[in-house]
């Protein structure tokens, strides 16, 4: 490292963190928007933190032609314009020079013959010896093809040796049971499942990771954490942002392949796996397969009952226009392609027998907002029976049966019940919300927050990416998934996409043809998501 130049100090506490050994990591579609946007910010503040050894080398490998200097340009302008890098120039100085770039095809063995003599080449130079870290940060398409040309050019070290050899994979892994399984047998040709990182970024926030340390790591709440205490469990993940250019991807994906298959069953599983014996990859990750294997599966005929799907009209968002989504370039005139899920999920085990998991995610919904929310019974016997008693249920010119009614609402209503909420993002934090005397000679009871708040606590947290490559640097695969885990995933997600094409051809083949609901742009979703839960006595919390 050159002298006079300003990093940010690393704490103590990081020291355990510090990447000693150096490394190449080779990005495949480093010139595209996820290594950009993503990639090489986060290791520029891991350099910039100092957990990266100064021989870490970044070697990019895409179709564009591009020279090493174009490459650091075009890196150095994503990062100026990237509001959660703080860019040094003294710090960018000390990270450029590390950054190498070579074109070539994915499919090509010339291509990786190439790369294999400028990785030979720059392990020389910088003297990192031989481990290497591939990112496969491209269309699905080509993961195949460079897993073969990996392997062809003996790129590829055995697991176990002096030098490692990673490869981190990016979703979607596979579009159902049949291809993630595929995809798994042909990495697994190359290499050991040791050396296979499958990224789901929802796993490197810090609140997410937070689920496990507020369960397990706190005496007070695994006691309640099931059947008897808890009525229902809702997991929303909200996005205001439509499609936004992405429909030519989107139309293949859906919102359930998108969202569900991965980062939706990620926050399930946390949530209501068994307590792991250590926190270690393999037992964390046994208890996430445990949890998945549980979910009860869905026959075809019932994924309409359990599962709503719907698409987005024009409208507004969170104050942006948002086009209809047919109206989305790369989106078919007539596409039936879900940009919303609910899905009432169950898991058949002792911990949870009869209490409902409601999810839901969706595109264009009126804000982002990915929560948890555990709503608790209520108390068995309720005390304050004034009428006057809840807020909002004052009575002012009822009649003591209309009262009456509205305070028995009220006592059924999740409003009497404690919701324990973790906020993902934004806003990251936890809210318990309990019941409170409003001050006054009358017994007014009124919700109030118990309120832990990230930033308040903490400051803003680190961005996902950050965490996993150094964990995947560092060899620590807790936070990615699994071979099993990631095709148990998937095989509940396809027993719903298997349900909604048999409901497709029996509506063709019948006189009413099938029609996606739809809800405005700006809204929480179609009503059909809202009877899911109605016709339990339930109401979506996060709005
Ligand atoms: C990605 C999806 O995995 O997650 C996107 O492909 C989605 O469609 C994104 O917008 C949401 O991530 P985050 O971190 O913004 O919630």
């Amino acid at each position: 490292m050159s002298e006079g130049i300003i990093l940010e100090e690393a704490p103590d506490i990081h020291a355990q963190f510090q990447v000693s050994s150096p490394a190449m990591m080779v990005i495949f579609g480093a010139s595209g928007d996820l290594a950009n946007r993503k990639l090489l910010p986060a290791i520029y503040k891991l350099s910039q933190q100092r957990l990266l050894p100064p021989n870490f080398v970044i070697l990019g490998y895409a179709r564009s032609p591009l020279s090493d200097d174009e490459f650091r340009h075009r890196a150095r302008t994503s990062m100026v314009g990237n509001s959660e890098v703080e860019f040094q120039g003294s710090a960018w100085d000390a990270f450029a020079p590390r950054l190498f770039y070579i074109s070539g095809e994915y499919d090509d063995h010339e291509g990786f013959e190439r790369l294999q003599e400028r990785i030979s080449m720059l392990e020389e130079q910088w003297n990192i010896g031989g481990n290497r870290l591939f990112y496969l940060s491209t269309p699905p398409s080509v993961y195949e093809p460079i897993i073969t040309c990996l392997g062809n050019a003996d790129l590829v070290k055995p697991a176990g040796g002096h030098n490692w050899t990673r490869v981190v994979i990016e979703k979607p892994f596979g579009s159902d049971l049949q291809s993630a399984h595929k995809l798994n047998d042909h990495v697994l040709s190359v290499f050991d499942e040791d050396q296979v990182y499958r990224i789901d970024h929802y796993l490197g926030k810090e609140t997410v990771q937070n689920v496990l340390v507020f369960r397990f790591a706190n005496g007070i709440f695994e006691p309640i954490w099931n059947r008897n205490y808890v009525d229902n469990v809702q997991i929303t993940v909200a996005e205001s942002i439509g499609v936004e250019g992405r429909g030519g991807y989107y139309e293949r994906s859906g919102a359930l392949r998108d969202m569900m298959q991965n980062h939706l069953m990620q926050l399930v599983s946390l949530t209501a796996m068994e307590p792991p014996i250590a926190f270690d990859a393999k037992a964390v990750r046994d208890q996430k397969v445990n949890l998945l294997q549980a979910i009860r599966p869905l026959s075809l005929d019932e994924v309409p009952d359990y599962v709503v799907r719907a698409q987005y009209n024009a409208g507004t968002a969170d104050t942006r226009p948002v086009p209809a989504y047919l109206e989305e370039n790369g989106v078919a005139s007539d596409s039936t392609t879900e940009t919303y899920v609910a899905w009432r999920l169950e898991i058949d085990n002792w911990r949870w027998q009869g209490v409902p998991f409601y999810l839901r995610t969706g595109k264009a919904l009126p804000r982002k907002a990915s929560e948890i929310s555990v709503t608790f019974r209520r108390a068995p016997h309720l005390l304050f029976d004034s009428t006057e008693g809840f807020d909002g249920a004052s009575g002012q010119g009822e009649t003591g049966l209309q009262a009456a009614i509205q305070r028995e609402r009220l006592i059924e209503d999740s409003l009497s019940r404690n919701v324990l909420t973790m906020r993902i993002q934004p806003d990251e934090g936890i809210t318990l919300k309990t019941l409170a005397k409003r001050p006054g000679p009358s017994v007014n009871l009124t919700p109030v927050n118990l309120e832990f708040t990230y930033g308040h606590s903490f400051g803003d947290p680190p961005d996902a990416y950050q965490r996993l490559l150094l964990d995947v640097v560092l060899g620590d695969s807790t936070l990615f998934t699994r071979r099993d885990e990631v095709e148990l995933a998937w095989q509940r997600i396809t027993q719903v996409l298997d349900g909604w094409q048999m409901q497709e051809e029996q509506s063709s083949n019948g006189s009413q043809p099938f029609r996606l609901p739809t809800y405005p742009a700006g809204t929480w979703g179609p009503k059909e998501a809202d009877g899911l839960l109605e016709k339990e006595g339930q109401h979506w919390i996060a709005e």
